[in-house]
């Protein structure tokens, strides 16, 4: 294959429009979106929260967003070389380097749950929800995730997959496969949000979504509002600025990264249109946590009329969102093999997949009942997700935003949103101001939150 060939001088991008933003959705798309965002809206009181979310999205999300488009069609570098060619013999490298670690503990930890989903098909297509009851579902998932090998085997797969698509490079890999696979994902979840508003007492769970009490809405929320705008939107760890970098010199960077965003956040509230009223209307708790996809939703499917086809679409979905999801974060670490460390593209992804399936294997284990494997009261995969989500998306994400609001210089900024002053940039101001203060300003919240510190601070306010 061509691009494999480390020799051409051409470097791989994507071909197509369409094909940048099914590439850069997919990323964006994930278990964040299907998973994560219907579970804590529960927790964090349906419709006031999602407002929030909203407003973080468009204050913040979008201009970080645009910033690591910048910084990759810039530098037309992976996210360690991006910052290493901008910004020549300064440490703003680390920033890349951040992003690099993040990249691989994510995927470590990702690719386990998106093994789980994978598990969930099978239990699906094999009806294996009927006729049980809450306990008995419960169990199923507690089941799985404690045993030894059934977690890695799917892992595994679910790893082997990502990796094959990965191998393919950006054209013939990652653009060819976002572009079946995100039609396909707002096929399905079309179809689930068909099924949910039409069942008996939906109204419940619409009024749920839609309907804000702010009384609900507390601290603690916003920032976890924030923390999941940044980790829905693929932010600050590179893997945006890596799939910048494959953006070619024509593209409108503003729209795509606009467009990226409305369609991360319309399917994160097609997903809980999909999961709400069919929880409201067969009266089974909404704010379950974590478990919701995997013990509360099968209740649902088994219960609701024509579960069985639902419940093997719905988690398809899930395993659909995640590959694209997980390609990226491969992708950030393959980059930088490739283009940093000099490798042919296929020896990157191999040695990339095997070093993550292995730590993944240990983020499995520690979750399994024969191995322990914790730290400070933690188990291997809940210290993987608190540092890459507490710690290095926000202060990635606070690198990156100071990196363009303060570092880049203005001209360059202008130069790439305008592709060198040949098209309008209406917004490049309120851009710069955004990330120049508002953004930082934010992102230093969530993080010190996020480390326990934020209170520490309001107390000497006090
Ligand atoms: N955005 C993905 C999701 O919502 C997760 C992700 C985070 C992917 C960071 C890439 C980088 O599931």
């Amino acid at each position: 294959m061509d691009n494999m060939n480390n020799s051409l001088p051409e470097r791989d991008g994507f071909a197509s429009k369409f094909g940048i933003i099914a590439a850069a959705a997919g990323s964006a798309i994930g278990l964040g979106n299907i998973w994560k965002f219907p579970y804590i809206t529960g927790i964090y009181g349906g419709a006031a929260f999602i407002i929030v979310y909203l407003a973080c999205i468009a204050i913040i999300g979008t201009p970080v967003m645009l910033s690591e488009f910048t910084i990759g069609r810039r530098a037309q570098k992976n996210a360690i070389g991006s910052f290493k060619k901008l910004s020549p013999n300064t440490p703003w490298f680390i920033t890349g380097w951040m992003g690099f670690l993040a990249a691989f503990s994510i995927l470590s930890f990702y690719g386990v749950v998106a093994g789980w989903t994978l598990d969930y098909i099978v239990k699906a297509a094999t009806n294996s929800f009927a006729g049980a009851d809450a306990d008995a579902i419960a169990g199923m998932f507690g089941g799985l995730i404690s045993q030894t090998w059934t977690p890695i085997f799917w892992q595994v797969v679910f790893m082997a997959l990502t990796a094959g698509v990965v191998l393919g490079g950006i054209k013939k890999g990652i653009e060819k496969y976002a572009k079946i696979l995100m039609p396909l994902l707002l096929v399905i979840i079309i179809i689930l949000d068909i099924r949910a508003v039409t069942l008996k007492g939906a109204m419940e769970g619409l009024s749920f979504l839609f309907k804000p009490d702010f009384s609900e809405l507390t601290g603690v929320s916003v920032l976890e509002a924030l923390g999941q705008a940044f980790f829905s939107l693929s932010l600050g760890m590179g893997a945006i600025i890596t799939y910048g970098s494959y953006v070619n010199k024509h593209d409108n960077l503003s729209n795509t990264a606009g467009e990226v965003t409305i369609a991360d956040t319309l399917i994160a509230i097609l997903a809980g249109i999909a999961i709400f009223p069919a929880v409201f209307a067969l009266g089974i708790d909404h704010d379950q946590g974590p478990g919701l996809v995997f013990v509360t939703l099968p209740e649902v499917f088994q219960a609701m009329p024509g579960g069985f086809i639902f419940s093997v679409l719905f988690f398809t979905l899930l395993v659909v969102a995640a590959i694209t999801s997980s390609i990226s974060l491969l992708e950030v670490v393959v980059a930088y093999f490739v283009e940093e460390q000099k490798m042919i593209r296929r020896d990157a992804t191999i040695i990339a997949t095997a070093l993550i399936s292995i730590f993944g294997m240990i983020c499995s284990l520690s979750l399994s009942s024969s191995v322990k494997i914790e730290f400070f009261g933690k188990n291997f995969f809940d210290w993987l997700e608190f540092v890459s989500s507490n710690i290095l998306l926000p202060l990635g994400g606070l690198c990156i935003a100071l990196f363009v609001g303060w570092k880049l210089g203005k001209q360059k900024v202008l130069k790439e949103l305008s592709n060198e002053y040949t098209i309008n940039a209406p917004f490049y101001h309120v851009f710069i101001f955004l990330v120049k203060y508002i953004a930082p300003i934010a992102i230093a919240i969530v993080f010190l939150n996020g480390i326990g510190v934020l209170k520490y601070i309001l107390m000497i306010f006090k």
